[in-house]
């Protein structure tokens, strides 16, 4: 099987381009999937949620064209754009449980590629995609990028990139290389913003374990603030029932186990060279992301991580340094007693890919497990067998050269939102209509049932059709030429969720054995086309 597959997908990417995807919504212009291995019915129920951005500095005619958080199906459909919900740049975008309630996060602020972190805040959406809380740190601190999970449906982990000054002479050539990285994190209670633990890795560990020398690349040379050796990099924290942490600490190759009441470091698993483990492990790990405990039992404890066994520029040449021959998503147990760490599951990429930054593992309830490819900008499903059911990449031709997806997830959502239903029609003059009908957050509606409005503002029923996919297309010639057209949203049983503004819908009128002028399909020339006509 050639996986890296641009074929069909790809080909019909390159002539409509990534704009006008939507006749109802031509605002929205979403990466287009570039499926590799399409899923069957063997993969897991719920959407794909990710938040794709160009790798590239430019971001000029590749990557997203709109970098934004998404829903997914698994079949490469649009549920949600994300796309103007956040500012800046967004990142972590996942579904998570609060006070009862399901909700939407994701990170969103300033984004430094060259030293891999952001500034900003946490936002949280209700179902209706509406904002509801724009969670910050406590204590004069700002929100990193990497890291927001929820504990018990009540208190937030933060991470956070904090610069100080300190006496590096031991470490560096130069005496002005004065400035390290605090890695930090924070539980914060989210309904009052309350600090409820801080840990600095200042207190607790030395540079000494740090695998990124100062001087080199992105570790930073510490020469300013902005220029901070990054010894330790804290990607991902979790807490477990006993109230201790898990760390990802990604410049020292390692995760950490916190005590929860003094901040001790319980124990540390990896690093490199192995020697400064406190685990005898029986497989290899580096520059990882994403740690979460998965479940305990006695002294033994399964995690979850991402193995990118490689890092980026930090080489002075500029090229990956790996490892391994590719990353992979690992399920492991460690003995608390035995200190002994032992590798449960492993998930190789399906063509070769290894990310030199990024990359999420998430292990779903029924055993089938998420893998996200980070810098690679690919996701994929494995079942209970650790079989690959389904590949994907984040967006198609040109648009997907480069992209890149911080993590990636599956979750069951319910999507009630306030947008407006949206309704573009074509009519020509004798009456034959395309009508063309989406809800951008939708996920109840089953069925469209498609009304025009009379002389006397009376409904006419025009039909019915099943709604697929994003957008649903409708053909019908009954049709007047000077009546609105409306539509229902019908739920499972047939109920009423939303009907459209027949106000704000589109019409085209199509001229008699015309078409229509425009086809210009790229993004710019379309909206130059809006505007002008
Ligand atoms: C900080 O130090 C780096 C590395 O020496 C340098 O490239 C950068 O220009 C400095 N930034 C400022 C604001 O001085
Ligand atoms: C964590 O620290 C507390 C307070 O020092 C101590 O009582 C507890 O035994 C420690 N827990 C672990 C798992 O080491
Ligand atoms: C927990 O471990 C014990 C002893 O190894 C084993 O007998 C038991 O089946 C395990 N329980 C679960 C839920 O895996």
């Amino acid at each position: 099987m050639k996986l890296k597959c641009f074929c069909t997908i790809s080909l019909a990417a390159s002539f409509v381009a990534a704009d006008w995807q939507f006749k109802s919504r031509p605002d929205l212009s979403p990466p287009i999937l570039n499926i590799a291995i399409p899923a069957n019915q063997n993969t897991s129920p719920g959407y794909l949620f990710a938040a794709p951005f160009s790798g590239y500095a430019d971001n000029k005619n590749h990557g997203p064209r709109q970098a934004a958080p998404y829903i997914f199906t698994d079949k490469g459909e649009l549920v949600w754009s994300g796309f103007s919900y956040f500012s800046i740049w967004a990142t972590n975008f996942q579904k998570g449980r609060l006070n009862g309630e399901d909700i939407l996060f994701s990170f969103e602020g300033s984004h430094n590629p060259d030293y891999g972190h952001g500034h900003g805040h946490v936002t949280i959406l209700d179902s209706h995609y509406q904002t509801i809380k724009e969670l910050r740190a406590g204590r004069h601190k700002i929100i990193d990028k990497h890291e927001f999970h929820i504990i018990d449906e009540k208190t937030g982990l933060v991470q956070i990139y904090q610069p100080v000054p300190r006496d590096l002479t031991l470490y560096a050539k130069s005496e002005e290389q004065q400035w390290i990285v605090d890695a930090i994190f924070q539980e914060i209670d989210i309904e009052s913003g309350e600090v409820l633990f801080e840990w600095r890795s200042l207190d607790w560990i030395s540079p000494d374990e740090s695998i990124l020398p100062i001087n080199e690349g992105q570790a930073g040379s510490g020469f300013n603030s902005s220029d901070a050796w990054d010894y330790f990099h804290i990607n991902s924290v979790d807490k477990n029932e006993e109230g201790d942490y898990l760390l990802s600490a990604r410049d020292a190759a390692a995760l950490y186990k916190i005590n929860g009441t003094s901040g001790e470091v319980i124990w540390k698993l990896g690093g490199l060279p192995e020697l400064s483990s406190d685990f005898k492990i029986d497989f290899q790990f580096s520059f990882q992301h994403h740690a979460r405990f998965i479940s305990r039992n006695g002294s033994k404890e399964v995690i979850s991580f991402y193995d990118n066994s490689a890092h980026g520029t930090e080489n002075k040449d500029g090229k990956t340094v790996s490892y391994a021959e590719t990353s992979s998503g690992k399920v492991i147990e460690v003995d608390n007693k035995e200190f002994t760490a032992h590798l449960l599951r492993e998930f190789l990429p399906p063509d070769g890919l290894l990310s030199k930054s990024q990359g999420s593992t998430q292990v779903l309830s029924d055993g089938h497990v998420i893998v996200n490819w980070g810098s690679k900008g690919a996701v994929t499903e494995y079942n209970s067998k650790d079989e690959a059911v389904f590949h994907a990449y984040f967006d198609s031709d040109l648009l997907g050269e480069n992209v890149e997806n911080y993590r990636a997830f599956k979750f069951n959502w319910i999507g009630e939102p306030d947008e407006d239903i949206s309704l573009y029609s074509e009519i020509s003059a004798d009456g034959e209509a395309s009508i063309y009908v989406s809800w951008n957050g939708d996920t109840k509606t089953q069925k469209w049932r498609f009304f025009e409005l009379d002389e006397e503002g009376e409904k006419q029923i025009i039909g019915a059709t099943t709604r697929k996919g994003f957008e649903t297309a409708f053909k019908t010639n009954k049709i007047k030429l000077s009546n609105k057209v409306l539509v229902e949203a019908l739920g499972e049983r047939g109920e009423v969720l939303g009907v459209s503004d027949p106000t704000l819908s589109q019409k085209e009128i199509i001229p008699a054995g015309g078409k229509k002028v425009s086809t210009k399909n790229s993004f710019s020339n379309y909206f130059e086309w809006r505007m002008w006509q």
